[in-house]
């Protein structure tokens, strides 16, 4: 494999960002951390979605220009990002004009080739959706069952793309790769939403939403923000109508682009029909994850539950995002909904990354410096069944992130540090010790810090500066990539004082959180 280029949804920059939106990037960084220890070249594409009438409303309720708006609330997504260590390559936002001019070309090639017409048109518009929703999509009381508002009553003569002639092509196309959307339970969503797609309106009279990119030779109409926002995958590589860029070619098609579950028709339909208007290949997959909740209920701001991932790191007195990233990157299985909560998240990391895995790496550190001098004798160098497992779970867990299963090889690496500490308990090296068998015990230890190696790889995504401190006690290059792993790490020699010994991971203080809440 040679390169590995990831893109997520990009934020509307109309709040600052909460814990679900984290959840994304947190997946995402994830996955593009685990393929650059699989390729020599993974992209990670993020980004900020500027434009529409929910930002134009937003704004002037506040009193702010637009833009002044969106880039005091871009800095707060890109501070976020940076606190939660999200090694992202680029991160675009759609107000950038290099990206807006390029939007324009991709609506003027559409226009040229007939696929996109002026149309009078009568509809209902939901602003929280940005999109035209029909009469069966509301509620009882007629309002948009996820905003709980009305939607507003559009007249207007727009301009239509012609969705339905993409229609028959893109049902063969997911019927025809069932691992193209993952999970692939969400096919069959979308293959029901299909049935009835209709071409869509892809601009808005400037009199009504002025915020936005106007089309090229029409100012009076205002692209679409949705046309917009998913051309920011291409755009942010260079995509040109005429001349695609370098950069482009080497990266698209993205290997896996990452959403959540409600934008997943605008990803697998729309864009896909976009795509294939502009003759250009299609993702290879399509990763629609689930829903955070915050205590089992829908964030939101009425509620007064909206959680932020810097509010989690103040009220835990966290220098390192490592314990929430692994919490969220396990929060649920592939496509499912997950939930955070405080306890949970305490009691987890606690259990998984203080307890299980660096008490592990620090008792057996402590031990080889006590009875060893923090030394490894030739004599200990053994193998061990343990290393089968190793390399078990290395495939394990490669595996899983080929269907971008995230927590389920996670859950791999759980249990090689589990058995790990079963082997520690049942080959007890301090009663080995007493009974001055040097040798067994030092080949016990030995054992342990080659498994340590390869969880320190393996947790690399999840925890990048937790795995760091481990390859740094265990003189492990953590840059060896997957694939060339052996258990051959450990050197014969000194390999660490009392004084280089550190715990990776302190457990998040009960009593320092129960303080934040009051
Ligand atoms: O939809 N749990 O932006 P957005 C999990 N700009 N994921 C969540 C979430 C939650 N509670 N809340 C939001 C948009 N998300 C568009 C996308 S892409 C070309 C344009 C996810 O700010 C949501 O599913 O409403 C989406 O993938 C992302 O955060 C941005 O949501
Ligand atoms: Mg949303």
């Amino acid at each position: 494999m040679e390169k590995f280029y990831t893109t997520t949804a990009i934020d509307y920059v109309n709040g600052a960002p909460h814990i679900g939106h984290a959840y994304e990037k947190i997946l995402t960084d994830v996955i593009c951390r685990h393929f650059s220890q699989r390729t020599s070249d993974a992209y990670m594409l993020t980004g900020c979605d500027e434009h529409g009438i929910k930002i134009q409303k937003t704004s002037a309720s506040v009193g702010m220009q637009p833009q002044e708006f969106c880039d005091m609330n871009a800095a707060k997504f890109a501070d976020a990002w940076k606190l939660l260590d999200i090694n992202y390559s680029q991160l675009i936002r759609t107000t950038n004009p290099e990206h807006k001019k390029i939007v324009q070309k991709i609506f003027k090639k559409l226009v040229e080739k007939g696929d996109i017409y002026k149309h009078s048109y009568t509809g209902l518009y939901c602003a929280g959706c940005e999109c035209f929703v029909s009469e069966k999509d509301l509620d009882e009381n007629g309002f948009c069952p996820n905003h709980k508002a009305k939607p507003e009553v559009v007249e207007e003569e727009n301009y239509f793309f012609k969705l339905t002639k993409y229609k028959d092509a893109i049902i063969k196309h997911i019927k025809e790769n069932p691992n193209f959307i993952v999970p692939s339970f969400r096919a069959n969503e979308v293959l029901n939403q299909l049935e009835n797609i209709e071409d869509i309106s892809v601009s808005r009279v400037k009199s009504n939403v002025s915020w936005g990119i106007p089309v090229d030779g029409d100012d009076n109409q205002i692209i679409y923000v949705w046309i917009d926002a998913l051309s920011n995958y291409i755009t942010a590589l260079g995509y040109d109508t005429e001349n695609p860029s370098e950069k482009f070619k080497k990266y698209w098609p993205a290997d896996v682009q990452v959403i959540g579950k409600d934008i997943l028709k605008f990803h697998s339909i729309y864009w896909l029909a976009i795509l294939m208007a502009l003759e250009i290949p299609l993702p290879k997959h399509i990763l629609a994850h689930g829903w955070i909740t915050i205590d089992e209920t829908k964030m939101s701001k009425s509620l007064g539950n909206v959680v932020s991932p810097s509010s989690v790191m103040e009220s835990f007195e966290m220098v390192e995002p490592d314990a929430l990233r692994y919490y969220m990157a396990t929060a649920a299985p592939c496509g499912k909904d997950g939930n955070y909560s405080d306890n949970d998240f305490k009691e987890k990391v606690n259990a998984h990354l203080a307890n299980s895995m660096g008490n592990l790496l620090n008792r057996t550190l402590s031990m080889l410096v006590k009875y060893f001098d923090g030394e490894i004798k030739p004599e200990f160098v053994v193998d061990s069944p343990l290393f089968a497992d190793c390399k078990k779970a290395i495939e394990e867990v490669k595996h899983h992130f080929n269907y971008y299963e995230v927590a389920e090889a996670a859950q791999k690496i759980t249990e090689l540090v589990d058995n790990t500490n079963k082997f520690v308990t049942d080959s007890a090296p301090w009663t080995l010790a007493k009974e001055e068998k040097w040798n067994e015990c030092g080949q016990v230890l030995y054992t342990v810090l080659e498994v340590m190696c390869v969880v320190s790889s393996l947790i690399y995504p999840y925890c990048p500066n937790i795995a760091s401190k481990m390859a740094k006690q265990l003189s492990y290059d953590l840059s060896t990539k997957l694939d060339d792993i052996e258990i051959k790490n450990i050197k014969v020699g000194k390999l660490i004082s009392k004084e280089e010994i550190s715990p990776v991971f302190l457990r998040l203080d009960s009593e320092l959180a129960d303080k934040s809440k009051k």
